[in-house]
């Protein structure tokens, strides 16, 4: 298979647990997915699986050497849940690129959402937040997870107050910004697309392999960010791997920088102030 963001593979939801179906095809159809029987599932590279312990992607018919567990998504059990309830807050990269250690907290759109890990450090930190996915087969768990966090009696109250998933697709429609978003009118754009290299490293983490086989390179990309600085308010954060050229080839106001990351950042005026500058954070 060779995977492409461009194409986006539709991935049926299934059950292996009959008990399950009526809600299987009921999630199917609020998720705007297809449905399939176990029976159909067999042929299919991947399939969304609802089980007793939630929803999990699985990739049916993985080359020999590769061995990638289902992936399931959660912000309150696991390793998310840790980050959520103890992790670096306001110390996170992202957070400081965003611009919250200013004390302000702004309206962002992660316009590549993903497994929301970074999304959900914003809204952590307090930010209100819109998550945007175009993979539906992403959207679906990043959506589940998010619904799944609202209910948790720990982190419910502040996920359900900040934290949105818009409908799948991208912020740009047709070559036009999505009239629902632009409405929505964004402080700060924060933008992370798959790069193709991160897939040949052995540090790249599994459920991203998942993710990277699933969703293929970015490679239209470029394309975001002037869509994006046309329209945020005040900045535009874009996370590259450290050796990567610059999104678009345009070079940022200011970056943090992280071992592995950079944080690029295009300021188009400081939170609060009504005038375009050009002046780092
Ligand atoms: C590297 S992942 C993002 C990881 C995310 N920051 C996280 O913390 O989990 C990139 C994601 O962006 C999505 N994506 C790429 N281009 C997009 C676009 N134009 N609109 C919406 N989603 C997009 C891809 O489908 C993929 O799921």
């Amino acid at each position: 298979m060779t995977p492409t963001s461009l194409a986006t593979p539709q991935v049926p939801v299934t059950t292996a647990v009959p008990e399950l179906s009526s809600a299987a095809v009921a999630l199917a159809e609020r998720f705007g997915l297809p449905f399939c029987t176990t029976e159909q599932a067999h042929a299919l590279d991947f399939v969304l699986l609802l089980g007793f312990d939630g929803l999990e992607l699985v990739w049916q018919h993985q080359p020999h050497k590769q061995k990638l567990h289902p992936l399931q998504l959660s912000f309150t059990h696991g390793k998310q849940a840790w980050r959520q309830q103890l992790g670096g807050g306001k110390q996170e990269a992202v957070v400081r690129a965003v611009g919250v250690a200013k004390g302000y907290r702004p309206k962002v759109l992660d316009a590549t959402a993903g497994l929301g890990r970074d999304g959900m450090m914003l809204a952590h930190a307090g930010c209100t937040v819109a998550l945007l996915e175009r993979q539906p087969a992403v959207y679906a768990l990043l959506r589940y997870a998010v619904e799944q966090a609202q209910q948790d009696e720990r982190i419910g109250a502040w996920v359900t107050e900040r934290v949105t998933v818009l409908p799948f697709g991208s912020l740009l429609a047709e070559g036009s910004l999505r009239a629902d978003i632009v409405e929505w009118a964004p402080e700060a754009i924060y933008l992370d697309p798959m790069f193709p290299e991160r897939g040949k490293t052995a540090a790249v983490k599994k459920d991203m392999q998942m993710l990277q086989q699933l969703v293929g390179a970015d490679s239209d990309a470029d394309g975001l960010l002037p869509a994006a600085l046309a329209l945020a308010s005040y900045r535009v954060v874009v996370k590259r791997p450290a050796s990567a050229p610059y999104l678009a080839g345009q070079k940022p106001t200011s970056q943090v920088v992280t071992k592995k990351h950079r944080f690029d950042l295009y300021i188009k005026k400081a939170y609060g102030s009504a005038n375009t500058t050009s002046s780092s954070v």
